[in-house]
């Protein structure tokens, strides 16, 4: 990849955690740095990962297995890293994407208790060496956000899960900031969204990412 490539953020956490108003917020400071900022989401981001977002989320799929729920996750991604990641960064755009390989390491490995280096060899088989520059990781307690949730909208397939699942989730992420403090980054999302913001604005600096 050139050197002028852009920089690739992610977004992270358990539901209700603010991701959708965050993910707008910082949108608005990547695009401060003067490059475009291209801002997609997994499982989706394309025509074919969107179809497998939907089968993915669905009631109808009510049972999946674990393993096919993983491999379709991982379709899904390979195909957007091949039309849309790779391509923009490679252009030099920066690309925030809501959610990325972080999120199945906590909710099918935390989760679903699917082994981490199976995810790992699926990882290193599709990315190759891409790993985020940033991972921006929303925590708050499992009771927040679902509380936060539930006022929404219907759970999907994977929302309908139990608190133990979502404390499993929630524990993984945790656990990934711990191992790769230089490239993930826990913000404490339970305050105040200033508060939010502020920490935000400092890791984004800490990492490099905002001058
Ligand atoms: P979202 O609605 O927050 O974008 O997330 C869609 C759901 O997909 C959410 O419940 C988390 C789940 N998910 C996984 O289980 N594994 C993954 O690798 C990704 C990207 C999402």
């Amino acid at each position: 990849m050139s050197g002028d490539r852009g920089r690739f953020i992610t977004l992270e956490g358990i539901e209700g955690v603010g991701k959708t108003t965050n993910r707008d917020y910082i949108q608005r400071l990547l695009e401060q740095t003067g490059r475009t900022c291209i801002v997609t989401r997994e499982p989706g981001g394309t025509p074919l990962g969107e179809a497998l977002r939907e089968m993915l989320l669905e009631h109808r799929h009510e049972g999946m297995s674990s393993d096919a729920e993983l491999l379709l996750m991982f379709a899904a991604r390979a195909e957007h890293l091949h039309k849309v990641i790779v391509p923009a960064l490679e252009a030099g755009n920066n690309v925030l994407c809501d959610r990325f390989t972080e999120a199945t390491y906590a909710y099918q490995g935390g989760g679903r208790g699917i082994n981490d280096k199976k995810i790992s060899e699926l990882e290193n088989w599709v990315q190759g060496e891409l790993r985020p520059d940033l991972t921006i990781i929303l925590d708050a307690p499992v009771e927040t956000g679902r509380k936060r949730a539930g006022q929404r909208s219907a759970p999907d397939r994977i929302e309908k899960e139990k608190n133990d699942f979502f404390e499993r989730v929630r524990h993984t992420y945790l656990e990934l900031a711990s191992h790769y403090p230089d490239r993930i980054a826990v913000i404490d999302a339970g305050v105040d969204l200033e508060k939010v913001q502020d920490q935000i604005v400092h890791v984004m600096t800490e990492h490099g990412i905002l001058a």
